[in-house]
């Protein structure tokens, strides 16, 4: 089976070709982030004008480098949500006009479940169950995945997500847009000594997470520097930061491994392409022995391929789920 998977729910035009056979034909990916830059973070209603510049030339580059034809397509995947609703418009409506026009089904797909099943792209990917990390700009939650559809939410933020805060807090340090990587790239630079952040909720006795509090720490810091804030305290309070974070995060992951009783832990969504969290977990997992599994770089940020795949193992699991009415809906929440 060959599914065609497109992602339109933010700022990204992701579009992939996978085969149940011979696994991801072709992916192609355009970002908006230069487009956004200049307004410190996407602007919705120019995100869907782009997604519909970018769709169509896009599907035939995926073509062209999959070496396959539309009628060889069996189903179209489309990101339903959640998202910003006019940009997952852009996506289902090229989704159901194919649909449409090549008599070939189409399937709404979970964005969150793109990201969660995207590590099962990798060479080497985990085997059920798992302990789930998913870390993006608007979710950070745990879960227990025990296989595909079947996913038990452990906890969750209670406020701003991972890669809110990693955003917001760059905002505060004057740092572009998109934040994290400018965030973490400059904590590399700082002296982890200076300051000392939150973790907020590392004690609690469940696997919930809060993170505006950090934020607002930032903001903090911040506003007592009298003088303009230099570089290098920049880049103290970058590292403070980062290190409070990815605390969090790495504390709750083990508590989640623990509860479970699992040995294997998944991370998924942008955050996961962040290099000081990695360490972290690379190290926790060599120390405890535990396996810790990510998507190739690519593909932890939004792209065409963790949809695609995720549409395939749907249908693959229930055929029935396949749509041939074409009254395609979006849910942005
Ligand atoms: O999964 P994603 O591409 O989109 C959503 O579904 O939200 O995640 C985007 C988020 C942004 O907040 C971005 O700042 C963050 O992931 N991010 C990072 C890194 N790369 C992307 N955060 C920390 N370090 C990174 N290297
Ligand atoms: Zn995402």
């Amino acid at each position: 089976m060959i599914v065609l998977g497109i992602e339109s729910s933010c700022d990204e035009t992701g579009i992939a070709l996978y085969d149940t056979q011979r696994g991801l034909l072709s992916h192609a990916l355009y970002s908006q982030v230069a487009m956004h830059e200049q307004y410190g973070g996407v602007v919705p209603e120019l995100a869907s004008r782009d997604h519909i510049r970018r769709a169509i030339p896009l599907l035939q580059q995926v073509m062209t480098e999959g070496n396959t034809q539309l009628n060889a397509i069996d189903a179209i995947a489309y990101t339903q949500g959640p998202g910003l609703a006019g940009a997952l418009l852009v996506g289902a409506s090229v989704a159901c006009g194919l649909g449409l026009a090549l008599d070939k089904p189409m399937l709404g797909v979970h964005h969150l479940e793109g990201h969660l099943l995207s590590p099962l792209l990798a060479s080497n990917p985990p085997n059920f169950p798992f302990v789930a990390l998913l870390v993006s700009g608007g979710h950070t939650q745990l879960m227990r995945v025990d296989g595909v559809g079947q996913y038990e939410l452990l906890g969750e933020t209670l406020d701003d997500a991972a890669g809110e805060a990693f955003d917001k807090s760059a905002k505060l340090l004057g740092l572009g847009y998109p934040g994290g990587p400018a965030i973490s790239r400059l904590a590399e630079f700082g002296d982890p000594s200076v300051y000392l952040l939150p973790r907020p909720m590392l004690h609690s006795k469940n696997l919930n997470f809060s993170f505006s509090g950090l934020k607002t720490a930032v903001l903090t810091l911040v506003k007592k520097q009298t003088t303009n804030i230099c570089e290098q305290d920049k880049a103290n309070i970058a590292r403070a930061f980062v290190d409070a974070l990815v605390e969090v995060l790495l504390v709750k992951c083990l508590a989640a491994l623990k509860q479970t009783g699992l040995n294997r832990l998944v991370i998924a969504g942008g955050v996961g392409a962040n290099q000081q969290l990695r360490a972290a977990l690379n190290a926790a997992a060599t120390k405890r022995r535990f396996k810790v599994f990510y998507p190739e770089l690519e593909f932890c940020t939004d792209n065409g391929a963790m949809i695609a795949f995720a549409g395939a193992m749907r249908l693959q699991l229930k055929p029935e789920a396949a749509q041939r009415d074409y009254a395609f809906t979006v849910r942005p929440r």
